[in-house]
């Protein structure tokens, strides 16, 4: 059985309701930094986690935090991602649906580390039900004295705004996000500067996935090291991975990065096998602008070892015979799927996405659905 950091309580009856998220346990970790901890000791510890971004490109996020620019009586902020347009990528929502509180802390903690007085949660246009939630969350939060001024007496003021997408793909890279977040059209910017220097109306940013804030709670609450006992070399704590596709039991898993994909998707513990006892055909294992893998390099890595769910053993091998951890969108397919199908319909997608900026995407997405 798995460790669970992030899911273990979302299953408990009104979690989402601040009253018994609080009777749980809930923000302790917001306690034990503002009221023991230094902004430093709290970047630190997120450092010796190991916590990798979870939106995707898998940063580490203490490293990220540390290039934070702190110029003179400058604003800085935290912007959350959760624009999850990812095909195939669900597990943020599921989060937010069923432990919003569990963001809003890790928000808060991590807000007062990078100095962020008013941060944001960004946020795909089509969770419109979530953006609820999220508001219900942040008022519980600040009639209980979690956000506001002076929050335990530390000091520190924060608000949380939610700020709603327009459907956009695009709009999830961190600078279109900003672009959009500022309320322009969303196309990327050139980097550098980066956001740490230049994001948010030119203010030094941090923008992090809903999941990795969440982890943060963990890594406070029982120590970086701890946290980096859970895994396996860089890919330490816990994952969420969204499976679908032809499998027995689709739905968000949280795992320990230490099981093989064959387990994860023949036990009964995760996917439960393939549906209808079909053969497995391919996978796409990190979200749909990951490379698929067939099932041979799927189980097995170009080493002839075990592929394990894991930032390293996924991508092993690299393009050729790897693939990549990716935002932990797993889609599988049985026998019966046709590759080149699927390959179209992404292709259609990344079509449709292009924001035109640039034309090797502009224009070589239009191509690659015309000869798919
Ligand atoms: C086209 C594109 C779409 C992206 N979509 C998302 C997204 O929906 N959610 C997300 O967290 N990161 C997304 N990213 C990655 C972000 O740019 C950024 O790296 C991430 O939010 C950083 O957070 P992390 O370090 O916590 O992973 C996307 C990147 C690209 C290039």
């Amino acid at each position: 059985m798995s460790r669970k950091l992030l899911l273990e309580k979302a299953h408990i009856e009104n979690i989402r309701l601040y009253d018994v998220y609080r009777r749980e346990g809930g923000y302790r970790s917001v306690e034990k930094a503002l009221k023991t901890m230094s902004t430093d000791a709290i970047v630190e510890e997120v450092k010796k986690s190991g916590l990798r971004g979870r939106g995707g490109a898998g940063f580490p996020t203490g490293m990220k935090w540390s290039f934070i620019a702190k110029p003179e009586g400058v604003p800085r902020h935290l912007v959350v991602n959760a624009d999850e347009s990812e095909p195939g990528t669900f597990k943020d929502r599921y989060l937010m649906e069923f432990i919003p509180h569990l963001l809003i802390e890790g928000m808060i903690v991590s807000s007062f580390a990078l100095g962020s007085n008013v941060s944001y949660i960004y946020i795909r246009g089509e969770y419109a039900w979530i953006v609820d939630i999220l508001e219900q969350a942040i008022a519980e939060a600040k009639n209980n004295g979690w956000l506001g001024k002076n929050i335990l007496g530390s000091g520190f003021d924060c608000e949380i705004y939610v700020q709603r997408g327009a459907g956009a793909y695009i709009c999830g890279e961190e600078t279109a996000l900003i672009e959009s977040l500022e309320g322009k059209r969303g196309n990327p910017r050139i980097k550098p500067p980066f956001p740490a220097v230049q994001g948010v109306w030119q203010r030094p940013t941090v923008v992090n996935n809903v999941e990795t804030i969440a982890a943060v709670v963990p890594i406070i609450n029982e120590g970086g090291e701890e946290y980096a006992k859970i895994g396996i070399g860089k890919s330490t704590g816990t994952k969420l991975i969204s499976a679908c596709g032809n499998i027995n039991k689709p739905g968000v898993y949280e795992i320990d990065m230490t099981i093989s994909v064959e387990e994860f998707i023949y036990s009964d513990e995760w996917c439960g096998g393939i549906k209808n006892k079909k053969r497995l055909k391919a996978c796409i294992p990190g979200g749909s602008s990951v490379p698929i893998l067939p099932a041979n390099l799927l189980l097995t890595t170009a080493k002839g070892e075990k592929r394990l769910m894991n930032y390293e053993s996924l991508s092993d091998g690299g393009f050729a015979t790897g693939s990549m951890m990716g935002s932990g969108g797993f889609i599988v397919l049985d026998e019966d799927q046709c590759v080149v199908k699927h390959t179209y319909t992404l292709a259609r997608f990344y079509r449709h996405e292009s924001c035109g900026q640039c034309s090797p995407c502009r224009e070589g997405t239009g191509w690659m659905e015309k000869y798919c």
